[in-house]
């Protein structure tokens, strides 16, 4: 926990109401700056988050000779081109960030330097060997905790060899990760992924003019190849608004009878939009409005009636097009009638926290009745609102922090968390967007 923790509290108040823009996706943004950083040239970049999480990827890229300017809202970078990283002076301090810190040490891996990385206390608990394995085989080595953990140092090396690595994890971090370091290999280097996880970065390695060839894999999946030493060039990306961060307003809306509310400009790539098919299963009136596309990814509105829920299976299968949705899902079945059963959550223990547990201690805490079976979190609606009344402990998790807010909108007594700071690592002015919709958020002590 910070030294200085600031806690929030939720309760309910009228159907919510208005039209809200959730800030950039985070997925994309600091790819986009990842990217920017390894073209040359310059590349401009629009609606870029302004979190936590992306800042601390901008003063990495920075410490790597990137130049990165913020130009009242429009981000400039000038590249220093694949394999031109120089040698940081300091140790990387990439936060919160867990997708940084691996999709960096592809990068960092592929230079000839030895580099340090650390992050906060949530991000040096989670695992780093997943990346480290496949670029051991490349030819990198590391030094780190016990269990590959941060603070960790990289011994990187710019004649790695191109392996072919099938993903034992659905990870479109440790995919790209491998596809980073490939661009500094000489030959070609191929990710096997058996199941599809979000492809930003194969969508923006393409638009940067990387050769990104993909295949059906035999087994099933699919066959993700990279050319090395590809000369990037500088770009203009628009981030769309992030699903993710948009799945709080619209299930705070869809368990609220009465709302209605418009999210503009969401990014609705397939590989992000699990949850969004699993309200509809529920039940919810969600329709995806003014489809277009945005600078190569799709995006609409999204136009969410609140109504009442009901309890469904979700296969594990779609768990990569959900992966960290499952804590609001959560929110939404604990409203809804009758039982709904998330299967294959087995990643959610790799997360800011440990997600399983955080949402079934946060449920636990506020009345929800529900239950872990193995990797699976089953909880059981009652289809009338959940008692609430319980002090939830956020673990430095940003969506654990907004999940449990949402709860407190939709239960009978509010719910408070002990700290909404996190929140800042990927969506700044969460309590102010949902106040705007009518859904007052407030300081301890306010409430
Ligand atoms: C992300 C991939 C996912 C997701 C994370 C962002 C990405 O992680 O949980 O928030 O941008 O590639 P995993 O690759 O570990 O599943």
């Amino acid at each position: 926990m910070p030294a200085n923790p600031a806690p929030l509290t939720a309760r309910r108040n009228g159907p919510l109401a208005g039209r809200a823009r959730v800030p950039g996706d985070k997925s994309i943004s600091i790819r986009a700056l990842i990217l920017g950083a390894l073209a040359v040239g310059e590349t401009r970049v629009e609606g870029l988050l302004e979190g936590e999480d992306v800042l601390c990827t901008a003063a990495a890229m920075r410490a790597l000779g990137a130049h990165v300017a913020n130009d009242n809202g429009v981000w400039r970078l000038k590249g220093f081109g694949v394999g031109g990283g120089l040698e940081p002076r300091d140790v990387l301090d990439l936060g919160n960030s867990g997708t940084a810190a691996r999709l960096l040490t592809g990068i960092l891996a592929s230079h000839p330097f030895t580099s340090f990385m650390t992050g906060d206390a949530s991000l040096r608990s989670r695992p780093m060997k997943r990346v480290m394995e496949p670029l051991q085989r490349m030819g990198a080595r590391f030094a780190g905790r016990d269990g590959g953990r941060m603070p960790l140092a990289v011994l990187g090396s710019d004649e790695l060899v191109p392996i072919e690595y099938r993903l034992p994890m659905a990870s479109a971090q440790v995919k790209s990760c491998i596809l980073l370091a490939g661009l500094n290999t000489a030959g070609e280097t191929t990710v096997v992924e058996p199941e599809a996880t979000r492809d930003h970065t194969e969508r923006m390695l393409r638009h940067f003019g990387a050769e990104v060839r993909v295949a059906p894999s035999e087994g099933g999946g699919k066959r993700i190849t990279i050319v090395g030493w590809p000369e990037l060039k500088g770009r203009d990306i628009v981030v769309p608004g992030d699903p993710s961060s948009a799945a709080f307003a619209v299930v705070a809306a869809a368990i609220r009878p009465g709302s209605d509310i418009v999210v503009e400009n969401v990014g609705v790539n397939p590989l992000r939009t699990g949850l969004y098919v699993t309200l509809k299963e529920m039940g919810a009136d969600l329709v995806f409005e003014n489809q277009r596309d945005v600078g190569g990814e799709p995006v609409a509105d999204l136009h969410v009636r609140g109504g009442s829920l009901k309890g469904v299976d979700v296969p594990p299968e779609r768990a990569p097009t959900m992966i960290d949705e499952y804590p609001i899902l959560a929110v939404a079945a604990a409203c809804a009638a009758g039982k709904t059963r998330m299967l294959g959550l087995a990643e959610l223990r790799a997360k800011e926290s440990d997600r399983l547990s955080s949402v079934a201690a946060g449920l636990a805490a506020n009345g929800v009745p529900h239950e872990i079976e193995a990797d699976s979190l089953i909880v059981n609606g009652t289809g009338s609102a959940p008692a609430g009344g319980g002090l939830v402990k956020t673990h430095l998790d940003h969506r654990i922090a907004m999940s449990f807010l949402v709860l407190g909108l939709g239960s009978r007594q509010p719910v408070a968390i002990d700290d909404g700071q996190p929140i800042d690592t990927s969506f700044p002015g969460f309590t102010t967007l949902m106040a705007g919709l009518g859904a007052p958020i407030e300081a301890e002590g306010q409430a």
